[in-house]
């Protein structure tokens, strides 16, 4: 079987900038408050009338630009989001709808903050058997238009930002060079640990005027929970990564940790004595941007040059589902 790797990335970030204390306008916290409990300086929202599948198109072209490629070069979309366009169909195909693609499958991936490396895993098989040459993975989110922006929905509405991210994946030339493996795990019994509820297909109907006023349809979370499993879920997949493929924490060069709150990828790295010079974060400028986190952290990184060639790289992520994964690579 042959091995697959990133040939062509690119990530598009929308020009609206909303900081902390903008946010502190509109409901109770502050500026202290959100950068002592999870980094976050400020983020960006996409500007009206944008879902995830318009900012994902320019993610898409830097892509197909970064890796000399075009539309008609692609095999399989998959696209991975917690904040789809519509209900259905899904984004991949919205985003079809804008750009001039062939009549490629496209897969919606929910997986939320682990939708990256999930899609990614996808994308991999799909290489790795040789039914694929070239699978364009995106992660493209909107959160602006879902969460509310009232001291009653503060804790989650601090965190989130907009953001796209998009990678290609193709066959390697050199055995010894892309992706080594994947770690994929759910454990729904906690779907309801960070949800949105409504509108839901459970309901007759799904969707109520008394679902709006009670404010079901933003998300809700138990934030301690929640940052307690990511501590403890990334550090275990993480190993998981490196002792599958007969690494220890000291072969690792880069650890690219999903932005959720760069509070817990300290304790990740604190706990496992990974130095913070090995760990990319960006959360600062951006907040969680879920399903793009990812693939906008690996564009920063290489154009800090902080990722280079023959690097041990370890992607890692957690969110809700409760949904995590890693990939290691070898760039
Ligand atoms: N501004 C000011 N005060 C706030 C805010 C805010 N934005 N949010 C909550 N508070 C208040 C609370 O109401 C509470 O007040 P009280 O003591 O009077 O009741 C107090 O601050 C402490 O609240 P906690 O929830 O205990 O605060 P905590 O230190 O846990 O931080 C946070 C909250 C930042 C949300 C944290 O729990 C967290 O980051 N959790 C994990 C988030 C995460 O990883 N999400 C997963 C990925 S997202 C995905 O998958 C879609």
């Amino acid at each position: 079987m042959r091995n697959s790797k990133i040939i062509g990335m690119g990530f598009y970030i929308p020009p609206k900038v909303v900081t902390n204390r903008d946010l502190a306008k509109l409901m109770d916290t502050s500026d202290e408050w959100i950068r002592e409990r999870t980094g976050i300086v400020e983020r960006h929202y996409a500007d009206e009338g944008n879902g995830p599948a318009s900012l994902a198109k320019i993610a898409v072209e830097r892509a197909l630009a970064d890796a000399q490629l075009e539309t008609k070069d692609l095999d399989l979309m998959i696209f991975a989001t917690l904040s789809p366009d519509y209900t259905f169909p899904g984004s991949g195909c919205v985003l079809q709808s804008l750009m001039e693609f062939p009549h490629i499958a496209a897969i919606d991936i929910r997986a939320q903050c682990s939708g990256f490396i999930y899609s990614l895993a996808i994308a991999d098989q799909f290489i790795k058997t040789g039914m694929y040459n070239r699978v364009l993975v995106v992660g493209a989110e909107v959160h602006s238009t879902g969460i509310e922006f009232a001291t009653r929905g503060r804790d989650v509405t601090v965190l989130f930002g907009d953001g796209a991210g998009a990678v290609i994946l193709g066959p390697s030339e050199d055995p010894r060079v892309g992706i080594l493996s994947h770690h994929l795990h759910a454990d729904g019994r906690h779907y309801n640990k960070l949800w949105v509820e409504c509108p839901g297909c459970v309901y007759t109907p799904r969707l109520t005027q008394e679902m709006v006023t009670s404010g079901r349809w933003y998300p809700k979370m138990d934030g301690k929970f929640i940052f307690r499993h990511a501590v403890e879920g990334m550090s275990r997949v993480i190993m998981e990564a490196l002792q599958a493929n007969n690494y220890t924490l000291a072969d690792l060069d880069l650890l690219v940790p999903h932005q959720a709150n760069l509070r817990i990828n300290q304790m990740v790295a604190k706990m496992l004595s990974i130095p913070e010079d090995k760990v990319f974060n960006n959360i600062m400028k951006y907040g969680n941007t879920t399903a793009a986190t990812i693939p906008i952290c690996l564009c920063e990184a290489r154009e800090e040059g902080k990722l280079k060639p023959g690097q041990l790289v370890c992607l890692a992520s957690f969110g809700s589902g409760l949904t995590w994964a890693s990939s290691l690579i070898r760039w």
